[in-house]
């Protein structure tokens, strides 16, 4: 199985990129291969509809979604939506790249909870036909610390993380079976 991750902060030691790092490592402890990418460190041009040859950044990225066979997405909290970086990155793909797929949302709040913006990440990823996963993750004030090894500080935390995943994995080889018996 592979999955791509996408981080959604433009910022440097992000909390939502700390946690989808983790979130990779608990996937590769099961043997699933990690795509990552960091928008903090591809900066995509803006998305204009006036212009389908995509920048190579992009097609990289459309590639990996493509090739993936289920979604992880982290974005902050930003004014109770999701990170224009990410909506940006969001706005290059079609539904050809995430139907029938299932996808986990995950953001980092200032606040105790960014359910704003999994909300809206959720609708985003119900227009292009993906499937959300009933679980989601948001790390807000006071449990967006670290250890050495990149796990949350927060026992609860790390539990919620490690059921969301579970949940994901689970919704995924599903969905990968059943389209299989489809063809
Ligand atoms: C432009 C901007 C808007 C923000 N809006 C909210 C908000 O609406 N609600 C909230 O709880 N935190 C808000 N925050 C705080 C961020 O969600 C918080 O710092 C978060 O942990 C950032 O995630 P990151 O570390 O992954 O970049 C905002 C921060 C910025 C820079």
């Amino acid at each position: 199985m592979k999955v791509t991750l996408i981080a959604g902060s433009n910022r440097t030691n992000a909390s939502s990129t700390n946690l989808l790092r983790y979130v990779g490592y608990l996937l590769e402890a099961e043997d699933i291969s990690v795509h990552f990418i960091d928008l903090s460190k591809i900066q995509l041009p803006l998305f204009s509809p006036d212009n389908w040859d995509f920048h190579s950044d992009a097609k990289r990225v459309l590639n990996a979604i493509e090739e993936g066979d289920g979604l992880i997405i982290a974005t902050p909290e930003y004014h109770g939506s999701v990170s224009g970086a990410l909506k940006n990155a969001l706005d290059y793909i079609t539904a050809s790249q995430v139907a029938g797929k299932a996808v986990l949302s995950v953001s980092s709040a200032g606040g105790p909870l960014g359910v704003s913006s999994l909300s809206h990440l959720q609708a985003i990823i119900r227009n292009l036909h993906g499937i959300n996963c009933s679980e989601w993750i948001s790390i807000g004030y006071g449990q967006n610390t670290f250890d050495s090894d990149g796990a949350p500080l927060d026992e609860g935390m790390k539990e919620r993380v490690q059921k969301a995943v579970n949940h994901f994995v689970d919704l995924t080889q599903k969905l990968r079976a059943a389209a299989r018996a489809e063809h």
